[in-house]
């Protein structure tokens, strides 16, 4: 029987437009990816969104031609690295050119270099593995929960040898990791943890935000996270010695003349380095896009709040059961698709929903230990840096399984939410095309079929 709400949905469909008062009813019923009328595009607000005072700063900027970020003595990055460590409660920050940047130099502070093994999720974002890569370190892999999609502590502790140096939790899709578990794991057996916080600002696990946890965190600021630049990143660490060894690493010697820099890391003071330094423009970016930062966050949750609510009713969606000592910042909106209650595949489903207007996507769609430049036994493709010590290693990660990730990889549904803004009528539109997909599944459930039939004749 359908529910109330999925017998009101010509109602909301209808109430979509004006101009839709004019389509048929039956029209406006059928999907649209079967021939009917489509909902109507789930437009995402322009992102990042730069207020009048961020833009002045950046032609200023551009005007003066002051555009280099050397180091902290550079006014901008100064600002924006103390504006991020009061933010981080008084952490260490470097303010670097990307994600990825950070995390690897997050690494490289810690002194994780060749050989040494760091323990990640296999379900992310490449570069939560690439930056272990690049510091010639053997990426290792623990399964996730496959309710919340993130790193499973009790996975994580079965993948620890004596060559493990570091834990890098990845906080996916703006969920904050177990961090409770995951610090008592590390500190039991003596080895560091980074946090991939990319996708995560401003989340927070028991009211502590995500980055203040581990013996360093990694930021990702390109312009579509929630702490949205142009390319940047930053790290943060409790340890000034972690900050130190890092800026040897990856940025211009001006950092060495910054106060405090120690006296015994002078003789390595040299241009051997990663260039992993933010301009001018970014760190003044950085420092105006903080500012808005948690009226967004507060606005993505609220929004999300509403649109779960509205689904209520809905019969082959299910969120995710996080922990409630966690609170999302929602860089994606993530669910389940129940494929098995709706009698279809998930991509059946995503291609009706798209069809009708809404953006999702499945975001993961292989894991990272099966994707070719991993497999150094059989590659085939243009050099890695990092074969060499994957062979050493004698690691393989083509005998790996990881079934609660691969199960999440197949049933997971996935929505950029870029709405820092209350975004009720938008929010109202997502519900309205949701109902309306599963008040058809039937036509779907024939659809698919006939799908099948065809390709199998073909
Ligand atoms: C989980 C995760 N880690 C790391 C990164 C790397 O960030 P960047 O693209 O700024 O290098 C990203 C970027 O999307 C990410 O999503």
């Amino acid at each position: 029987m359908p529910t109330g709400a999925q017998l009101d949905i010509g109602v909301n469909v209808a109430s979509a437009s004006v101009t839709s008062r004019k389509r048929s009813a039956a029209a406006i019923r059928q999907l649209a990816l079967l021939g009917g009328e489509p909902v109507g595009t789930v437009n995402q607000p322009t992102y990042p969104y730069f207020t009048k005072r961020a833009l002045r700063r950046v032609t200023e900027i551009l005007e003066t031609g002051r555009v280099l970020g050397f180091s902290r003595d550079v006014p901008e990055v100064r600002e924006a690295e103390e504006a991020l460590s009061r933010h981080h409660g008084g952490r260490h920050v470097l303010a670097t050119g990307s994600g990825h940047s950070a995390l690897q130099m997050a690494l490289a502070g810690l002194d994780v270099a060749a050989g040494d093994e760091v323990i990640t999720t296999p379900y992310s974002w490449g570069a939560s593995t690439s930056c272990i890569l690049h510091q010639n370190a053997i990426p290792v892999f623990a399964d996730v929960n496959s309710q919340t999609g993130l790193i499973d502590p009790k996975r994580i502790e079965a993948r620890i040898t004596r060559r493990t140096r570091a834990i890098l939790p990845v906080h996916m899709y703006g969920h904050p990791a177990d961090m409770t578990a995951i610090m008592r794991l590390a500190k039991r057996h003596g080895i560091a943890v980074v946090e991939d916080c990319s996708q995560a600002h401003g989340a927070t696990w028991k009211g502590v935000g995500v980055g203040n946890f581990g013996d360093a965190a990694g930021f990702s600021c390109m312009g579509g996270k929630q702490l949205g630049t142009t390319e940047a990143g930053y790290f943060v660490t409790p340890d000034k010695d972690v900050y130190w060894r890092a800026c040897l690493d990856c940025q211009h010697s001006a950092r060495s003349m910054e106060e405090g820099f120690p006296d015994d890391l002078r003789p390595y003071v040299d241009s051997l380095i990663y260039t992993y330094r933010v301009t001018t423009i970014e760190a003044a970016l950085l420092a105006e896009q903080l500012k808005k930062l948690p009226r967004e966050i507060d606005a993505r949750r609220r929004n999300v709040a509403m649109v779960r609510s509205l689904l209520k009713d809905s019969q082959f969606l299910a969120w995710p059961r996080h922990s409630t000592h966690g609170d999302a910042s929602y860089y994606m909106w993530s669910m389940r698709f129940r494929s098995r209650a709706a009698g279809i595949h998930r991509d059946t489903f995503l291609k009706a929903v798209q069809a009708e207007g809404l953006g999702m996507t499945a975001y993961v769609t292989s894991l990272i230990p099966t994707w070719a430049r991993l497999h150094w036994q059989t590659y085939k493709g243009p050099r890695t840096v990092w074969h060499d010590n994957l062979r050493r290693a004698q690691i393989d990660y083509r005998k790996q399984n990881y079934p609660q990730a691969t199960d999440l990889m197949n049933h997971g549904l996935q929505m950029m939410f870029r709405f820092y803004k209350p975004a009720a009528r938008v929010m109202q539109r997502v519900a309205d095309i949701i109902y309306k997909v599963e008040a058809n599944i039937d036509a779907l459930r024939r659809y698919e079929r006939q799908e099948s039939n065809q390709s199998r004749r073909k």
